[in-house]
């Protein structure tokens, strides 16, 4: 093969074209639909803390919806949850049971901590009401298959609050997966890490904080009873009795974009952690980085989270024609690679020369190279970026909204907030037992 072939193969995969497109906002957004008042969801919010604030506001942003009620352990969250929704008559309380009884409301949103979420979602369904549950789904493997038959048992609408489940930029990833644009895919890697007090969940604890302010009891629920402790009220996700760590604040969200766009519909087979606490050490019993091998049927997945490094977050899925990578939650880009055939270019140099021009003869002969001036087209590498005012929560509630209406089964149901729920566990079983996590669909544990 002459120099000047090769150079222009070389031209040829430099000159590849790029394109961006901004991805459209759902109806919803661009413009809300009116929905008659025989149609309106009256709902309830029970957790009115971070995260229970946003999905309030992104349940009255939903057309069609009503707030009723709110609860929480918490004074200044009740306070709170009067300010957020800009309702100060709205009636609040500490006791669920209250929210449970009433026959006017007809959905809940669940967001209290992970040793809650079964009891909550299961005492919800049994009361007739329909229940959006914050991830992760369950505390233990246990709970996460009672919570699938209570919402089977009583024909409930169960959703998990995984957003990325309902965002416009993993449904484009998905498109690209069903397509087969990217050939086989083997291989995935994720990690998100962060790196201050914040992000490691060393929140400040409010001034008022007492047993007066808070409902200490309720809020230890199943967990082991001890004296009250603001920091384990307020830091939570800092002690496995009330969460599950890295796993369950932010693996599941990668999870539930992996699982979503691969179409996997049961928990990996094995999973392999490592990690350590090693910087946030004052008071907390679970790592500050944790890296998982999966393994799937038909591919492998890493994932890394870390509290002592700010970086991108970073999806990449590896195909044998391309690669897509999703950058910030926000923006992706398919790159496809050159698959063109091409002389073998490395084992031929320990060939006498004679062999080897032979080779390459005969190879050029069977490939002719293309006329000059007339390039092989090796494919576009394509962005599509959300506006930069896309908000993946609402869609996602929007859709638990509207199935709430029209009974369509919702986008993420309990049982797939089950399978990305154990897949947590299973990183956590690794890590703490030091050994690989297997799941057996037998007996539905973990077993090490
Ligand atoms: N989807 C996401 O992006 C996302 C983001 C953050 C948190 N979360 C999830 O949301 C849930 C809540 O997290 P957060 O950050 O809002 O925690 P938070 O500590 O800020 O709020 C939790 C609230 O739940 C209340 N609570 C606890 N037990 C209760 C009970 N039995 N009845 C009524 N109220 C009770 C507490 O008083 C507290 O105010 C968690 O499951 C978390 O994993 C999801």
């Amino acid at each position: 093969m002459s120099c000047s072939q090769i150079s222009r193969r070389e031209f040829m995969r430099a000159s590849a074209a790029t394109s961006v497109t901004l991805l459209t906002p759902t109806m919803l957004q661009a413009s809300p639909r009116p929905v008659p008042p025989s149609d309106r969801v009256r709902f309830a919010s029970i957790g009115t803390g971070i995260r229970g604030s946003e999905i309030m506001r992104a349940a009255m942003a939903c057309p069609g919806t009503e707030l009723v009620a709110a609860c929480d352990l918490y004074d200044g969250r009740l306070e709170w949850a009067k300010e957020n929704s800009g309702k100060p008559n709205l009636e609040v309380t500490k006791e669920y049971r209250k929210i449970l009884d009433r026959k006017d409301i007809d959905a809940v949103l669940v967001a209290v901590p992970d040793h809650w979420h079964a009891h909550l979602v299961e005492e919800a369904c049994a009361a007739g009401k329909d229940a959006y549950c914050e991830k992760p789904m369950s505390h233990t493997v246990e709970q996460g298959f009672a919570m699938a038959e209570a919402m089977n048992g009583h024909q409930r609408i169960v959703q998990v609050g995984s957003q990325r489940r309902s965002s416009i930029v993993y449904a484009k990833a998905k498109e690209f997966l069903d397509s087969g644009a990217l050939g086989q895919v083997t291989s995935i890697e994720e990690h998100i890490d962060r790196n201050d007090a914040s992000g490691a969940w060393v929140y400040p604890i409010p001034p008022d904080a007492s047993p007066k302010t808070i409902d200490w009891d309720t809020f230890l629920g199943s967990a082991p009873k001890r004296p009250f402790d603001p920091k384990r009220f307020f830091r939570w996700r800092c002690y496995q009795d009330y969460g599950e760590g890295l796993p369950g604040d932010l693996y599941v969200h990668m999870l539930t974009g992996v699982h979503f766009i691969m179409s996997v519909t049961a928990p990996p087979l094995r999973a392999h952690s490592t990690g350590g606490l090693f910087r946030w050490t004052e008071d907390r019993d679970v790592p500050d980085l944790i890296w998982t091998l999966y393994e799937y049927p038909t591919f492998r997945l890493s994932l890394r989270c870390s509290l002592n490094n700010e970086s991108d977050e970073v999806l990449s899925v590896y195909g044998t024609k391309g690669t897509l990578t999703l950058k910030n939650d926000a923006a992706l880009t398919f790159t496809p690679q050159d698959t063109s055939p091409r002389p073998e270019g490395y084992s031929i140099y320990g060939w006498p020369t004679r062999l080897r021009n032979e080779y390459l003869e005969d190879w050029k002969k069977q490939h002719p190279a293309p006329e000059p001036g007339r390039f092989l087209i090796v494919g576009e590498t394509k962005t599509f970026s959300a506006p930069p005012d896309y908000d993946e929560t609402v869609d996602h509630m929007n859709n638990f909204m509207e199935s709430v209406r029209t009974r369509r089964p919702s986008v993420e149901d309990a049982v797939f907030g089950n399978h990305t729920a154990i897949a947590c566990h299973m990183a956590n079983f690794s890590y703490f037992y030091k050994t690989t996590a297997v799941w057996d669909p037998d007996t539905k544990k973990i077993r090490g």
